[in-house]
């Protein structure tokens, strides 16, 4: 069976403009952001500790929003180890922390993946447990400021 000229032309388009699809990936978007105290409405010392800033990826309604934190803090020019071991997101108005993020740890660095946020320019209000030996073993409840 012969495939008429046209016909094959057109096959071939709609799979070149295929494979452009294929090919593009999903946009990633480097964002600023501080962990602020909304209990003292200041910049908190946690911020000695954030790693470069946010990789956002997705649309509005469905951010992922990816951070890291160094494994080491310094807080009035002492520097100690550090660790997280879990981090809560609230992205609702019930106060429940109801996005658990994804935590994994390498190179001397924490990175959490916070999936489904609303917003990418939003406060976003989070837990973040933090042990440095000595000073602390809590629960930190801190907001993403952008
Ligand atoms: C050398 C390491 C660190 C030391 C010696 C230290 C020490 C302290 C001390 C003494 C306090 C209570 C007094 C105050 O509020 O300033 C405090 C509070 C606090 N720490 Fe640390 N810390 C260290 C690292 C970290 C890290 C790595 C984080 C989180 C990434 C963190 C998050 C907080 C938060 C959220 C508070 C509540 C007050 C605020 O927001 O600044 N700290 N820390």
């Amino acid at each position: 069976m012969r495939i008429p000229a046209k016909r094959t032309v057109m096959m071939m388009l709609m799979v070149c403009v295929f494979a452009l699809a294929l090919a593009v990936p999903a946009s990633a978007a480097d964002q600023d952001y501080v962990l602020w105290n909304p209990a003292t409405n200041a910049v908190s010392h946690a911020n000695a500790s954030v790693d470069g800033p946010a990789v956002v990826t997705g649309t509005p309604g469905n951010y992922t929003i990816v951070i890291t934190l160094k494994n080491e803090g310094t807080y009035m020019g002492i520097t100690l180890p550090a660790s997280y071991a879990y981090l809560n997101a609230n992205d609702d108005s019930n106060p429940d922390y109801e996005i658990s993020a994804v935590r994994s740890v390498a190179g001397g660095k924490t990175t959490f993946t916070i999936s489904g946020v609303t917003s990418n320019t939003a406060d976003l209000p989070i837990q973040l447990q933090t042990t440095v030996a000595g000073f602390h073993n809590a629960v930190h409840e801190l907001v993403i400021k952008w």
